[in-house]
């Protein structure tokens, strides 16, 4: 691979080298970018690593584009970075310790180029770029990460166990890593991953986070998780999901193994949808299961209610991680509690009410539903895969039908609280929310059609029986 090119393909490049040329340091392009370069992957973040004052660099680098590109300056951390168009540029002097660590002291020690590479976390992103005029386009490659992206392997530079006491975070990256390229992950980074896994306790909430929604937006999720499982790092943060995994048999009768079942579910969903919270409605749509698991003798394995509780249990979950608490936390609790409707809709006898139900419950968000419900269907048997599939097809066709004929998906109420008010000469009070409540029943009941003649006629009668009379005089009433 020809790098002398690429760089000669941006001018960034040639500007920072010149600025390292005028400062006298070494300047290299490190990391990500070098990683993603040979992978042929898209990345607009460049790390420039110099033998020297990275923030000094950058302060020339900025002058270099005579000031028109923001400059940050991180004192602390020894870091400056530029942003130039969508490209941001983060310069850093090569040190000894740790590249990351969560230390709030300043970095002092400088170190040589290798030294820096080693304290990296995986040969894959220790790679660098030379920015020097006596090899300018040159990769320096001491650590192997080369050929490990050839043989498709995360490895770490030095020793596992050091690298990962640098930070236990990259624990989760290698695993972030394997599911983004997928890679293996080398024997004995493996090894030591499964024996640092507890100290992930150190590690914030928040950059866990990040790492695992990164794993939960590859193609295919599950092979991460299964290295997450078998490194034992999901029993640090998430055991909810480690406990849905196993098969408990009684008098021969036994229930499939939650874990799996759900990896294939968010495989599925994987294939219908990009979206992030699809994708953790599929991974806690069963969450509950382990918590409702009975035995009967008659009818072997029930998870009655798994639905309901999996709701009450979403908040719980995303507060722990650190995931959003707003209305996409309240998007994957509805499509967890729903998650079975759809399925008691596919029998032909099903009312247009239930159908109503459902839409209203939904909203806007049933065609994800149905996406989730298809996920759903993991049965091995082709023929039942297409029989239930079949009948999810005809439970959106009668959908469609309902919702065309009564608009109840985004229901608003055809009659106001300010208009019942007025109508009965009332103050707010709890009477008002009854007759709305009354009227929405009868509409989705199907005993009268969502439209405000009809809706009006009722709310008469409704009020009738509650003793009031209207104090204006009303059209056709
Ligand atoms: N790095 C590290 N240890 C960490 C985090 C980062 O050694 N815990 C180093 C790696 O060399 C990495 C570089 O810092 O390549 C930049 O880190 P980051 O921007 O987090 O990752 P990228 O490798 O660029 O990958 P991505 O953009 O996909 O996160």
């Amino acid at each position: 691979m020809n790098f002398k090119s690429h760089l000669d393909e941006f001018e960034v490049f040639g500007k920072v080298a010149t600025a390292a040329t005028n400062l006298g340091v070494k300047t290299y392009v490190v990391g990500g970018y070098v990683r993603d370069l040979v992978l042929n992957r898209p990345c607009k973040d460049i790390d420039f690593t110099c033998v020297g004052s990275g923030i000094e660099l950058a302060k020339e680098v900025a002058l270099q584009f005579e000031g028109h590109v923001p400059l940050s300056v991180f004192k602390n951390f020894g870091t400056a970075m530029l942003k130039l168009d969508e490209w941001e540029l983060e310069f850093v002097g090569a040190r000894k310790e740790s590249y990351r660590s969560e230390s709030r002291n300043p970095i002092v020690e400088t170190g040589t180029l290798l030294e820096d590479l080693e304290r990296r976390d995986f040969t894959i992103n220790a790679m660098a770029i030379s920015l020097n005029a006596e090899d300018y386009g040159e990769l320096l490659d001491p650590l192997g990460g080369l050929s490990d992206i050839r043989k498709k392997i995360i490895r770490t530079p030095l020793e596992p166990n050091v690298t990962f006491s640098d930070d236990p975070l990259r624990m989760l990256r290698a695993v972030r890593f394997a599911a983004q390229l997928d890679f293996d992950i080398d024997g004995d980074t493996f090894h030591a991953l499964s024996e640092n896994a507890s100290r992930l306790n150190i590690i914030s909430g928040e950059r866990i986070i990040v790492e695992l929604n990164k794993i939960i937006q590859v193609k295919k999720p599950s092979y991460g998780f299964k290295l997450l499982f078998a490194g034992k790092l999901l029993h640090e943060f998430f055991p909810e999901m480690v406990d849905l995994q196993g098969v408990d048999s009684v008098d021969d009768k036994s229930h499939k193994d939650n874990f799996y079942h759900t990896l294939q579910v968010l495989d599925n969903v994987c294939l219908l949808s990009d979206d992030l919270w699809l994708r953790w409605a599929a991974i806690l749509h069963d969450i509950a299961k382990p918590a409702t698991k009975r035995f009967n003798k008659k009818v072997g394995w029930t998870f009655h209610g798994h639905e309901d509780k999996g709701a009450r249990m979403t908040p719980e979950i995303f507060r722990r991680m650190k995931l959003p608490m707003d209305e996409r936390m309240k998007y994957v609790q509805k499509l967890v509690k729903l998650h079975l409707r759809p399925i008691a809709l596919v029998k032909n006898e099903v009312t247009d009410s239930a159908m109503r139900r459902l839409l209203f419950e939904a909203g806007d968000d049933i065609d994800d539903l149905m996406k989730l419900c298809r996920a759903d269907v993991t049965s091995k048997n082709n023929k039942k895969v297409k029989r239930y599939l079949d009948n999810f097809d005809n439970v959106a066709q009668k959908l469609l039908e309902v919702e065309e004929k009564d608009q109840v998906r985004n229901f608003q109420p055809p009659i106001s609280g300010e208009e019942i008010m007025a109508i009965f000469g009332l103050e707010p009070s709890k009477i008002i929310g009854d007759i709305k409540e009354e009227i929405k029943e009868a509409i989705l009941e199907g005993k009268i059609h969502n439209n405000p003649i009809q809706a009006r006629e009722l709310m008469l009668e409704i009020a009738k029986s509650k003793g009031l009379s209207p104090v204006l005089d009303l059209p056709n009433s």
